[in-house]
């Protein structure tokens, strides 16, 4: 018995608290939660939540998180738009495993030995980036979409000084909202189909809409500006965020960061992984109306996503400004690489080949940029570690309104060439890129890239 949309309150995660300055522990472990009224699900959580904690982090501030599994596999967390160094960066053979727990089969993958940590890993994070929604979640090995699906993912803020004097909405009126689809069995267990399932070989979706892991939820807000930062963390589905009865979003920041200056969208058309931050004003609304939150992608449930009431009339403190920030300029790329998204037989391959450890791709060097051009056969919402990117274009023309700005995840579209300009910035190493339909990452969708 799914719920009654827009009568679910909507819940915001609890925000993390360090143990010392610049610390943080986290237990991933397994917990029954009341998702569907009257019914428990059994998440594997970061502290036993979903979503996890909210991380709420200050550029340069070099913080470390302790990863603790408790669950009965392994685990490898990757944060996601992290200027990350690159043994922290969650690398999918890079494992905790529980404490105690045999894992034979993930000693390595073709020759490529795995990283093995027992019961807890120290993540270290410096932070030497722009303020941003970053997000984490589980990168296991083969396993990502799976233990994803089941509630490891969650927020992580950056934020800074340049940030911090512009007059945006902040307090309550700033609400991470992550939103994602999941499919429930009738005794409130999530479903997923296994891996010979023809449902599973395009990315999976569920009909239930989740936004901060509560069922098409509902909350009340003053007739004032709020800053909704919109994170698409399903698996496998796409929405074309609207508002009804109409209104717009103010775009001010995306993967990477605030944009110069903001940018209106009537639509927002979401893959997975992508962000968008966006101000909505509800001053534009009667008090006591109600704005709702639609995808235009899908009819039936996965229509709905969310519900405004617009509950009180409360004293505007804040502001868009028309200049937001000054994000870092291009550079000339000093070299073009193309990686073709595409099904073969049973795999999904990037340039024809599926996913070997240890073996990248491509080699490009810190401190320099490249157009990675990037075609694809279906949707693929590629991902890169480590290196923000611009897109250029679209099919050689100029990209959308909604790619403005430095992104992490760019929603690559059936027979699309889509270039970006990427900045390989920070730390050398083994780093990765891949789609983030997390199915087809784990059918191997994948491949890595040194910065040398
Ligand atoms: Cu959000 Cu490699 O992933
Ligand atoms: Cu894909």
């Amino acid at each position: 018995p799914l719920p009654r949309p827009f009568t679910v309150p909507l819940p915001v995660p609890a925000v993390a608290r360090p143990t010392a300055a610049g610390h943080y522990e986290v237990t991933q472990r397994a917990a029954r939660i009341e998702i569907l009224p009257g019914l428990t699900t059994e998440v594997w959580g970061y502290a036993g939540t979903f979503p996890g904690p909210t991380f709420d982090l200050r550029r340069g501030g070099d913080a470390t998180i302790r990863v603790r599994n408790e669950l009965t596999v392994p685990t490898s967390t990757h944060l996601h738009g992290g200027v990350n160094p690159p043994d922290s960066d969650g690398y999918p053979t890079d494992l905790v495993v529980p404490a105690g727990h045999p894992h034979g089969h993930d000693h390595g993958h073709g020759g490529h030995a795995a990283v093995i940590h027992q019961g807890a890993k120290d993540y270290r994070y410096p932070l030497e980036q722009r303020a941003a929604t970053l997000w984490y979640h589980d990168h296991r090995m083969d396993f990502t979409a799976p233990q994803v699906w089941r509630g490891l993912a969650g927020f992580a803020l950056v934020r800074d000084e340049e940030e911090d004097a512009l007059p945006l909405p902040g307090g309550e009126r700033e609400l991470p909202l992550m939103i994602c689809d999941r499919a429930f069995e009738e005794d409130g267990s999530f479903r997923y189909p296994g891996r010979h399932d023809p449902d599973f070989m395009e990315g999976v979706e569920g009909d239930v809409i989740l936004v901060n892991g509560a069922p098409w939820p509902v909350a009340e807000v003053s007739a004032t500006r709020h800053r909704l930062r919109l994170l698409n963390a399903s698996n496998a589905r796409r929405f074309r965020l609207r508002l009804d009865p109409g209104g717009r979003f103010v775009q001010i920041g995306s993967d990477g960061g605030l944009l110069a200056a903001p940018v209106t969208h009537d639509t927002i058309t979401m893959a997975p992984g992508e962000r968008f931050d966006v101000v909505v004003d509800f001053s534009a609304y009667p008090v006591g109306s109600t704005v709702t939150m639609v995808n235009t992608l899908a009819g039936g449930s996965a229509s709905n996503v969310m519900r405004f009431v617009v509950a009180r009339r409360a004293r505007e403190d804040s502001a868009v400004p028309r200049a937001l920030s000054r994000p870092p300029g291009r550079a000339p790329a000093v070299a073009t690489r193309t990686f073709d998204f595409r099904r073969s037989e049973s795999a999904w391959t990037i340039n024809g080949q599926p996913y070997r450890p240890g073996v990248p791709l491509a080699r490009p060097r810190l401190g320099t940029s490249e157009v990675w051009r990037l075609t694809s056969d279906f949707h693929h919402p590629v991902h890169l570690h480590l290196a923000h990117f611009q897109v250029l274009a679209r099919n050689g023309r100029p990209p959308a309104a909604t790619d403005a700005g430095w992104k992490d995840t760019v929603d690559v579209r059936p027979y699309e060439v889509v270039d970006v300009l990427a900045r390989f910035d920070g730390y050398r190493g083994r780093y990765m890129m891949h789609c983030h339909n997390l199915e087809h990452e784990d059918m191997a969708m994948m491949a890595d890239f040194d910065v040398i």
